[in-house]
């Protein structure tokens, strides 16, 4: 990044990692990533390898670098925003709060899921991580459980999100969101979504 940059080539990067930590961080800012991402494990999807939330690692990482950090994993809404701009971050990235709005594309019975689901009836799934390392793009961070089911029939990667959270069968597929979805109450447009953050962030 830094060669590309020395070379008047523009670019602007914006750095990532599955799994952010103090010392990854500090080395794409060594590197000239101009701006990160740092997801704390509580996020929906592919999920950190390490267990460390949002809330523990930000503050840590904001102390550690000069360039913006934008925040991801269980913001959900203006509160969350605050907390985190609180912790130094100049930015918030969010992905289960839009997979409950108007415009997504998933089925209206994922949606409907999402609305109704509690944080405590969520499952991590056991090895989930040597997954995500042999398969990358497409893993269960947590998904709704069923009383008795085994976690070895639960069909997960790309054909589990396409059955449950594309076409809505539930019992066929996953739904990965993070446990924060249990603050999720209502099937919302983009625009409201955002406008209660902006909200909620000037009050
Ligand atoms: C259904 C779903 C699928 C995801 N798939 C990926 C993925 O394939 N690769 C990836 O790096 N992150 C993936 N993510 C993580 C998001 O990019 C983002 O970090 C995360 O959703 C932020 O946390 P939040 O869902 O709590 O807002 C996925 C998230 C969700 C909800």
């Amino acid at each position: 990044m830094v060669k590309l940059k020395k070379h008047g080539i523009t670019i602007t990067v914006l750095y990532r990692p599955i799994t952010p930590t103090v010392q990854n961080i500090m080395e794409a800012e060594k590197h000239g990533a101009d701006a990160v991402i740092v997801t704390g494990s509580e996020a929906g999807g592919h999920i950190s390898q390490c267990n460390v939330s949002l809330f523990t690692l930000l503050p840590q990482v904001t102390a550690a670098v000069r360039i913006p950090v934008i925040a991801a994993g269980g913001i959900i809404d203006g509160r969350g925003a605050k907390a985190a701009f609180a912790m130094g971050a100049q930015g918030i990235y969010m992905g289960t709060r839009f997979i409950a709005t108007m415009e997504n594309p998933a089925s209206h019975a994922a949606k409907r899921a999402i609305v109704q689901v509690n944080s405590e009836d969520m499952l991590e799934l056991e090895g989930v991580h040597e997954r995500t390392i042999s398969t990358p793009g497409g893993v269960i961070a947590y998904r709704f459980i069923k009383e008795g089911e085994s976690q070895e029939a639960i069909p997960y990667h790309k054909n589990g999100y396409k059955e449950a959270l594309l076409l809505g069968n539930l019992d066929q597929g996953t739904i990965s969101v993070s446990p924060s979805a249990g603050g999720i109450h209502e099937i919302l447009t983009c625009q409201e979504v955002i406008d209660d953050i902006v909200n909620q962030i000037n009050h």
